[in-house]
């Protein structure tokens, strides 16, 4: 075990002292002890409980919370697994709406190869391969969706939380690690894997990652309220604090002329840094209640945004700082997330309906048109584009990849 990671676990060991605080609300009965016990020492519980699980929804979260490093012997399993199924099922969620349209496509999913891997963004590269990073199993993974055959590679630093993943020129895969306060590069060629670590120890969860036209990488760290660049050149790696207290900087895209765009998730607003003067700027959307989770630019460098807490598709003209939007089909409980645009049309993921969603909207006609996920689907995080301008997938609760080939 990494130093980094036993200071983690030991930070994780020393929150048991205010246990008694957390267990006060759990529900009584056969399995509470356990769950005292256990699910409090890397986080508190009731923050991660969310809105619920289904029977097999709890199941992954026990394969995860092993995978991350969680024992508990078998009988205590089954007994904790009742319980958490019988006092926190899933609660209600809206039914994902499919919306009729000119649009064909056909949907392929794999199942990744280590169960509870909770795959967070997929990313298609240039050879025609299907990355994943599998955020609790600590791997990159890699489909070639030809022969459907699958690599894993495991990663230096344990419980790293491999989370955003991007191509550079030379076929590297880069990612930012979530829980391991990196940026990390693998060269698949050799399996290679170089590690950055964040150079302030308050900056600990790298979350989304972009190169620029220059080759410089720019990423968000969530928590900390930080965009990051990283020249891969000399490894140097600068940090900017955007001017908005924890507006929990997210999603990133580039547009044509090279600037950094990012959406605020603990805001109502969506920022942009100049890459040369390193000066951020915040346009804020109009209703204070949006939360744009995830970004896309379409070639007449207009940002579109998936607005979580609303339930809107947004689009903004930084040129003029007009916004327009539209509510997204399944409601204002759709929790749109995951979003990219394929030849400047917009695709995204509703993640709060079941099953979640894949939606289409055309900017021009101003139409949407939706498909259900088979299978669920289940939180759709990210998204990616294949060289030929399919949608690519990564379903994180349901542990799959998903092609969705556009067909006419
Ligand atoms: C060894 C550390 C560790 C232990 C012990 C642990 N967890 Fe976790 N848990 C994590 C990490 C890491 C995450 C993901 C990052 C985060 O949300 O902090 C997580 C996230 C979760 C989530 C959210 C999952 C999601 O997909 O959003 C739930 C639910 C959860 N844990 C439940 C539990 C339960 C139940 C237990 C006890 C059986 C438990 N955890 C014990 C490390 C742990």
């Amino acid at each position: 075990m990494s130093k980094k990671s036993l200071q983690w676990w030991l930070a994780g060991a020393s929150l048991c002292a205010v246990l008694p605080v957390w267990s006060q609300t759990m529900p009584e009965g056969p399995g509470r002890e356990i769950l005292d016990r256990s699910c409090n020492t890397c986080h508190a519980f009731s923050a991660r409980v969310g809105g619920g699980y289904t029977a097999q929804g709890w199941a992954t979260v026990l394969r995860m919370m092993s995978n991350q490093g969680l024992v508990l012997a078998v009988d205590q399993s089954l007994t904790l697994s009742d319980y958490l199924i019988r006092n926190f099922p899933e609660k209600a969620k809206p039914a994902g709406v499919a919306i009729p349209g000119p649009v064909q496509v056909s949907i392929k999913a794999w199942q990744v190869p280590t169960p509870g891997s909770r795959p967070h963004d997929p990313l298609a590269t240039k050879d025609g391969a299907l990355w994943y990073s599998g955020q609790m199993a600590n791997v990159l993974g890699r489909l070639d969706p030809r022969t459907g055959q699958f690599k894993e590679y495991a990663l230096k630093t344990a419980h790293s939380g491999p989370h955003g993943l991007v191509e550079d020129q030379g076929g590297n895969i880069w990612y930012t690690g979530n829980t391991g306060a990196l940026i990390g590069k693998l060269d698949p060629a050799t399996g290679a894997n170089s590690e950055y670590p964040m150079p302030d120890p308050a900056v600990r969860d790298p979350h989304t990652l972009v190169f620029d036209r220059d080759g410089i990488l720019w990423f968000t760290a969530q928590n900390a309220n930080r965009i990051g660049r990283l020249d891969p050149a000399t490894g140097e790696i600068k940090l900017l604090t955007p001017p908005t207290a924890n507006s929990r900087p997210y999603g990133m895209a580039v547009n044509s002329k090279g600037t950094v765009f990012y959406v605020a998730f603990g805001s109502n607003r969506v920022g942009s840094v100049d890459p040369k003067t390193l000066a951020i700027r915040e346009y804020p959307l109009p209703d204070a209640a949006s939360r744009p989770r995830r970004i896309t630019i379409t070639s007449d460098d207009i940002v579109w945004y998936a607005d979580c807490s609303r339930g809107y598709l947004g689009r903004l003209d930084p040129a003029s700082g007009k916004v327009s939007e539209w509510p997204s089909p399944s409601g204002p409980k759709a929790e749109p997330y995951g979003i990219s645009a394929i030849h400047d049309i917009i695709w995204y993921s509703e993640s709060g309906t079941t099953p979640n969603t894949i939606v289409r909207f055309d900017p021009k006609s101003e139409r949407f048109q939706s498909w259900n996920i088979p299978g669920g689907g289940n939180i759709v995080r990210n998204t990616s584009v294949t060289s030929d301008g399919n949608f690519v997938l990564a379903n994180s609760l349901t542990n799959q990849l998903t092609l969705v080939t556009i067909t006419k």
